[in-house]
């Protein structure tokens, strides 16, 4: 299961890359409207600090538009995958980028209908949104489930990329369906990593070493 950070923080980006268990990143104009900075400087530098893909969203909302902003974006680096909304337009745009070897990503997903359309038009990812969907008391996770059922059945390529993830349990619900990739804000990943058990089980090991070098003079 690949894991994608959802932030344009350079700081958390670089923190994470650096541990190794960073895949890609999804950024979107509200994670950009957050950061400090010219929103270009930021992109082309998560596309430098990144190996993997970087997902960079248009703005623009008709597809002559879209594919424009979207060549423009891929300039800024190889790695670059470009985002686009899940529109009559956006879908065109997917169609079109695909066309030039672009790959993109569907935005905005919250139905495997929505999912299957972006599916056939070409899209390299598809992005359904579960936490939202939770919010609006529908089961996101339902969604996962039914779109990577759709896609296995007739064998579709596109990833299905778990996106709005709230807490750790969606995560763990997301792999058991066998959904490709998860992108999860900095402090969800945080999360992952962390449990009390582990911090009181080294504070043992390490007040017990203590012990065993005071009583044989070792220094290590
Ligand atoms: C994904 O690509 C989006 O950037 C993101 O997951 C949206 O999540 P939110 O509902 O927390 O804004």
């Amino acid at each position: 299961m690949k894991i994608f950070l959802d932030t344009a923080s350079i700081e958390s980006i670089k923190k994470f890359v650096d541990m190794g268990i960073v895949d890609g990143i999804t950024t979107n104009p509200t994670l950009i409207s957050r950061e400090k900075g010219h929103p270009e400087d930021i992109m082309r530098e998560i596309v430098k600090i990144v190996k993997g893909p970087v997902n960079l969203e248009v703005v623009a909302t008709k597809t002559e538009e879209m594919v424009e902003e979207g060549l423009r974006l891929k300039k800024f680096g190889e790695n670059v995958i470009v985002k686009v909304p899940m529109t009559s337009d956006g879908l065109k745009a997917v169609r079109k980028l695909d066309e030039n070897k672009i790959k993109t990503n569907v935005t905005l997903i919250f139905s495997s209908n929505q999912a299957l359309l972006a599916a056939k038009a070409g899209a390299s990812y598809v992005s359904p949104f579960i936490g939202r969907l939770d919010d609006a008391g529908q089961e996101g996770m339902t969604v996962i489930k039914e779109i990577v059922q759709i896609f296995g059945n007739y064998g579709y390529s596109s990833e299905v990329l778990v996106a709005s993830v709230r807490h750790p349990i969606h995560v763990i619900e997301a792999g058991k369906l066998g959904a490709h990739i998860v992108t999860l804000p900095p402090d969800i990943l945080g999360k992952m990593m962390n449990h009390p058990l582990t911090d009181k089980g080294l504070a043992l090991f390490l007040s017990d070493w203590e012990k065993v070098k005071k009583e044989h003079k070792y220094t290590i």
